[in-house]
């Protein structure tokens, strides 16, 4: 009984929304962060598609990107027999299966080079194919931030996303969200935009006091950014700066410059500057406050403070 549900359900969403394949979208969850800008080579576009509607999104996404991308290409082609879902085919046998993992014929050489990875995959009876969770679960996913979307007759993506996640959770996954066939490129390209809009709403505040700053555009900071929210209780040092530990290292690019009061740089890796006054020192460029120099000192001159960074 639980057997048939689960194939008359989905298919009910399916022949009632039949008609409606034009413009319905959802999310599939609230979890968002900033990630992605046209043009980062740390960014892939991977794909499964049989007739070819997330394809061509796909290729839309890595247009507008300007990023990699990658067809999760089966090592048995799916025939239209196969997806012909109205019989016992493949798919549906598949999809019936929890531990069906069809295997891939090619694989990434190496993921390490990846930040972060678009993932487009067709609705199946409400999930992804299962194809996705052996894509899933070839690969150590750890701390990469994975953007979901589907293509569907008109079923919401729904689950499907989140029930991936759980084959890699410790994976940084953002909201996901479904599209018709007919999406334009253009409709690609503003969802995809979403992401770098919040990536430029990285918030600071000092001592509880909203900054405006202009960040970095560097490896330190979207490793920063893997941290937030981030309170980091700093203290005065030498005159010029107030400083503190980031409990950890992150990346860092350090070469000898020269800080004028705003400046928000990287100390040894492990540790958050911010001056008041100039100074010079080997270290890597996180971002600068836009404050006049009373301003700032104001702020900063004094025995400690607290610094916030949020998403
Ligand atoms: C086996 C199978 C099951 C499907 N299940 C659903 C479904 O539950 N809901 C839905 O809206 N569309 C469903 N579809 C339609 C596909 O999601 C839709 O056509 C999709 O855009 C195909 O993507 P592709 O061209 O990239 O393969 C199903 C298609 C197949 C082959």
């Amino acid at each position: 009984m639980k057997r048939l549900l689960s194939f008359i359900l989905p298919m009910l969403i399916l022949t009632s929304c039949a008609t409606n394949d034009g413009q319905s979208s959802d999310n599939a969850s609230n979890n968002s962060s900033q990630t992605i800008k046209p043009g980062d080579n740390d960014v892939l576009v991977a794909y499964f598609s049989v007739t070819n509607n997330t394809k061509k999104l796909a290729t839309y996404a890595q247009e507008h990107l300007q990023s990699d991308i990658f067809e999760i290409v089966p090592n048995v082609k799916y025939t239209s027999a196969d997806i012909d879902y109205n019989s016992d085919c493949r798919a549906n046998k598949e999809q019936n299966d929890d531990k069906a993992r069809p295997e891939i014929k090619y694989t990434i050489s190496d993921i390490s080079q990846y930040n972060t990875i678009i993932l487009g995959y067709p609705i199946w009876w409400g999930q992804a194919p299962k194809i996705l969770y052996t894509f899933i679960e070839s690969y150590d996913l750890s701390n990469k931030t994975i953007i979901p979307f589907c293509t569907s007759g008109s079923s919401p993506i729904g689950s499907s996303a989140t029930n991936l996640a759980k084959s890699a959770p410790n994976a940084n996954w953002l909201d996901g969200k479904r599209f018709a066939g007919n999406t334009t490129k253009e409709e690609i390209g503003n969802w995809l935009d979403t992401y770098i809009k919040k990536e430029e709403s990285m918030k600071l505040l000092i001592d509880n006091q909203e900054l405006n700053v202009t960040w970095e555009n560097n490896e330190s900071v979207k490793a920063l950014k893997k941290l937030l929210p981030l309170t980091i209780e700093m203290h005065e040092y030498g005159g010029f700066e107030q400083t503190g530990s980031i409990g950890q290292s992150i990346v860092r690019n350090d070469s000898q410059i020269d800080v004028v009061p705003g400046d928000i740089v990287l100390y040894n890796g492990n540790a958050i500057s911010v001056f008041y006054h100039n100074s010079s020192w080997s270290y890597t460029r996180l971002g600068h406050i836009n404050l006049d120099n009373s301003g700032l000192n104001n702020l900063l001159n004094k025995s400690s403070v607290t610094f916030v960074i949020k998403g």
